[in-house]
């Protein structure tokens, strides 16, 4: 079994640094995806409102015979629901379907700007209250940008424990990263491998076959060595397995510089730009 580092969070929780995320995982496949996933080691699970798949995600990890607390679970708020009031509600849908009494962690999944007069503050006070009342045990924003945080940190009490960006090769999004460094806020990587997008780069391919390593692996390596928080998404059993072994090997600075060199700033980018999406589920 490979240990996978904890990190603790500004609030005094810990997070597994690696876990498993279920993003366009079909309900009737999540619960198989994600029984498979604790068989090979994760503990830690990355779904939201917006996937579908919460009720399954609860179901595979009381099949699996594991203690509740023994696994770390994120959930994320609908982008219909950034009303205090729908908030609320929709908090409470993600605990029953998830058929739990707390979540490890519990997000704004996207700031939305240009959405409900551009009021995430509201959003953000009304997450402090499900933290204040023990509901969620971590709180952190998704998607935010260094103005929204900044924003945040002038009008609200509470700093998020974690940011959710898109992270890759291609968009190593430092600026935000480093703004979560500076401010205590954990960075949290999605599609770390750009949904397999990075993966034929020469470079990464060079680094992989020196080091013995699937290109995969050399990418997730790279994030865990820049000490970010990724959460890879597959349905194929042995590159589940093959994701979770990043932790047998690592890389000089020569062979992490050239990985962070790939960058593209904004045209590597694979999903929206978070100042302008806008994406309100129907
Ligand atoms: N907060 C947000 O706004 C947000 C947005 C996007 C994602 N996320 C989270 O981040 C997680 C990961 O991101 P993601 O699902 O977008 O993309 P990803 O993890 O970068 O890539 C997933 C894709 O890569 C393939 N893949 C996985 N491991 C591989 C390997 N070892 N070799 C070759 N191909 C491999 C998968 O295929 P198969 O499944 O067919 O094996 C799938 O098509 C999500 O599941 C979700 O939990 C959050």
């Amino acid at each position: 079994m490979y240990a996978v580092p904890n990190f603790t969070l500004n609030d005094g929780n810990t997070i597994p640094q690696l876990g498993f995320g279920v993003f366009q995982i079909g309900a009737e496949d999540t619960a198989q995806a994600v029984s498979q996933a604790l068989e090979i080691g994760y503990r830690h699970i990355d779904t939201a409102e917006m996937y579908g798949n919460e009720k399954e995600v609860g179901e595979a990890l009381r099949a699996s015979g594991l203690d509740r607390g023994d696994v770390f679970v994120t959930s994320k708020l609908n982008n219909s629901f950034h009303e205090p009031r729908d908030a609320r509600e929709a908090f409470g849908t993600t605990l029953s379907e998830l058929g739990f009494d707390y979540v490890d962690l519990f997000l704004i999944h996207w700031p939305l700007p240009t959405l409900y007069d551009g009021d995430f503050v509201s959003t953000w006070k009304t997450l402090e209250e499900f933290h204040r009342d023990g509901r969620a045990r971590s709180i952190g924003v998704s998607n935010f940008q260094v103005e929204h945080l900044e924003r945040l940190a002038a009008e609200t009490g509470t700093v998020p424990a974690v940011n959710r960006i898109e992270v890759h090769p291609y968009l190593t999004n430092d600026a935000v990263r480093g703004y979560g460094r500076e401010h205590g806020i954990a960075t949290e990587a999605w599609s770390p491998i750009a949904q397999g997008g990075v993966l034929e780069d020469p470079t990464i391919a060079e680094i992989a076959e020196k080091a013995g390593k699937t290109p995969a692996q050399v990418v997730l390596r790279w994030h865990i060595e820049r000490g970010d928080i990724v959460f890879p998404k597959s349905v194929t059993p042995s590159r589940m397995k093959e994701n979770f072994e990043l932790f047998d090997f690592e890389f000089d600075s020569a062979d992490m510089d050239a990985i962070t060199a790939l960058d593209q700033g904004e045209d590597g980018r694979t999903g929206p730009n978070p100042d302008t999406f806008a994406y309100v589920p129907g």
